[in-house]
């Protein structure tokens, strides 16, 4: 059962160029590190691209997530129950999102996405394998607070966030970002709270990390130079994509893998009218991959307002879902 929203709050220009997008991509070509939102990745070509990273041998968070989503199945059906929405913050996950709808028995499933066309296929999919199941689309930037459709309202509410997405955020957007879950999911419908299930990878060896980030048949490169051509192609861009390289490297002190278009020479450009130089060497950042340890993710969580219930990992211990509950607003010691 496929029921359209039809709910678009991507705000255009009369050109129909996404304001949000061409603001971020100005502000961050005007900084001394040149830096663009990892959110910009996902048009339909980029969501397209980071599903085949998925499939990569090098890529080992999907397997290993995926291997827990299996093996608890039993173990998440009795912490969470039966009956209850499930929001999934950024959809696509094709595999993912099977496994934990047929362990929980859900009463309805929305997938909250920016990508509007990638967000009805995967729809669409999902309302072939549980025709049953209310499906209730919602073409939306997850990062912000959300109306949820009214179908739900009274509904129980489960967050579903896998992927370790929340990684690609610096601390303080991804706890900006847990908050606005819990608001999205509101107080719960029949007074019981809301539950947010989560993935999160974990800190390992360098060389595994970065060889993640950096596969040897270069989808992952293609899948970051897709957004120097999405500007090029959104913003009436002239940047010259085959000057520049792809590049992953973990920051020990930031906990993270960072992705970065490097410029191969001197070069100018420019976007939406304004002009931008880059000498060789340097680069545009435009991602962030957060690894965790599990007292730093019990932190965020905390910070973000929820508190941790239970916690797996896969077989090789590379990976942790983390069940989480919205804290109790209460005085704090
Ligand atoms: C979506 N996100 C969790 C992926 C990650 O691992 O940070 C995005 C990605 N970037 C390059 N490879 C995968």
């Amino acid at each position: 059962m496929l029921e359209e929203q039809g709910i678009a709050i991507v705000d255009r220009d009369r050109n129909g160029v996404d304001r949000a997008f061409r603001g971020d991509v100005l502000k961050g070509l005007r900084q001394r590190q040149k830096a663009v939102p990892a959110r910009w990745l996902y048009d339909d070509a980029g969501s397209q691209l980071f599903e085949e990273i998925t499939f990569l041998e090098e890529y080992y968070p999907t397997r290993a997530e995926t291997e827990i989503l299996t093996a608890r199945g039993a173990e998440f059906a009795e912490l969470i129950g039966p009956d209850r929405a499930v929001i999934e913050f950024g959809s696509g996950s094709s595999v993912k999102t099977p496994l934990l709808l047929s362990a929980i028995e859900p009463a309805a499933y929305v997938p909250l996405d920016i990508a509007g066309d990638f967000l009805r296929e995967a729809a669409a999919a999902l309302s072939a394998k549980f025709p049953q199941l209310p499906i209730y689309p919602v073409e939306a930037d997850f990062m912000r607070e959300t109306a949820l459709p009214d179908e739900v309202a009274d509904m129980p509410k489960l967050g579903f966030f896998p992927g370790s997405t929340i990684g690609n955020m610096v601390p303080r957007t991804a706890t900006d970002l847990l908050r606005s879950m819990r608001a999205t999911l509101g107080n719960g419908g029949g007074g019981q709270r809301p539950l947010l299930l989560i993935g999160m990878d974990l800190i390992k060896k360098r060389r595994v990390l970065e060889a993640a980030y950096d596969d040897a048949r270069g989808v992952t490169g293609e899948f970051n130079l897709n957004l120097a051509r999405r500007i090029n192609r959104e913003l009436d861009g002239t940047i010259p994509v085959d000057r520049l390289c792809h590049v992953a490297r973990w920051n020990d002190d930031d906990a993270r893998v960072e992705m970065h278009l490097m410029a191969q020479g001197d070069l100018s450009f420019t976007v939406a009218g304004e002009s931008f130089r880059m000498s060789a060497g340097e680069t545009i950042h435009t991602e962030n991959s957060h690894k965790f340890t599990r007292r730093s993710a019990a932190m965020m969580l905390q910070a973000g307002g929820w508190s941790p219930v239970a916690r797996w990992k896969d077989e090789k211990k590379r990976f942790c879902v983390i069940l989480a509950e919205a804290t109790e607003e209460r005085g704090a010691p």
